[in-house]
């Protein structure tokens, strides 16, 4: 299995890593059966991908088998948030044209119990890629392995990827970035999930005034 190192300081100021240790909970133990948790939002660098991955340093933390699901397949930067050595990651993109088999595509990461499933390389059919019978046996299969897994998606109002995504979720977590949000904007993102009948189970609100940056 490859191997990566997170970028991401594992220090965070006591008040942002109490943040994260309330949503930890309120996901783990917000639903029985749930397993796969979308994250979405409206426009796009509200802070979806930063979340997604603090967030599972905390679950793995406290124990569980996590997988990060990087399904942003037009603009993913998860190459920059993560120490790749050199190497090209092939991932999801690679997976759903049946070029690799799901051993070859994730990566353990230096947080143990922290797993990786990269993009992959942007093809130029995303959203019909995540639509096919390969992206739902792929959730299948993952759904055995890992305890928890968190998926990264474009924002709701840039591509219709992650209403597709959010088909083969459990529930969805809104990232809104403060200050810049309109509430029209966000109740179309609740709207846009709740089509693809996936529950909204809450929202996050990134950069808050006094926040320090965490990327
Ligand atoms: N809590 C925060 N405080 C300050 N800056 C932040 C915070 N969270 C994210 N950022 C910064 O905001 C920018 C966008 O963050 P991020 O990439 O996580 O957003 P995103 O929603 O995944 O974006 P995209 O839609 O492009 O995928 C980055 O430069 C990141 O460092
Ligand atoms: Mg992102």
């Amino acid at each position: 299995m490859k191997r990566v190192n997170l970028l991401l300081s594992e220090h965070m100021p006591p008040e942002i890593e109490g943040a994260y240790q309330t949503l930890r909970t309120n996901i783990l133990f917000g639903g029985t059966g749930r397993k796969v948790f979308l994250f979405a939002s409206a426009a796009p660098g509200e802070g979806k991908s930063t979340a997604v991955l603090r967030l599972a340093m905390s679950m793995a933390r406290l124990g569980k088998k996590v997988l990060v699901l990087d399904a942003d397949l037009r603009g993913s930067k998860l190459h920059t948030r993560i120490d790749m050595q050199g190497r090209m990651l092939s991932g999801l993109s690679n997976f759903l044209r049946g070029e690799l088999i799901v051993e070859e595509a994730v990566c353990s990461t230096n947080i143990e119990r922290l797993y990786l499933f990269p993009p992959g390389p942007k093809p130029d059919n995303p959203t019909e890629l995540l639509s096919s019978e390969r992206f739902r046996e792929l959730m299948e299969i993952l759904r055995k392995v890992f305890d928890v897994i968190l998926v990264d998606t474009p924002a709701l109002g840039t591509a219709v990827d992650a209403q597709i995504t959010a088909v083969r979720a459990d529930g969805a977590v809104i990232v809104i970035e403060a200050g810049t949000a309109r509430a029209r904007d966000e109740k179309g993102a609740v709207q846009m999930l709740q089509r693809s009948r996936c529950p909204v189970i809450g929202a996050v609100l990134m950069k808050a005034k006094g926040e320090e940056p965490l990327a």
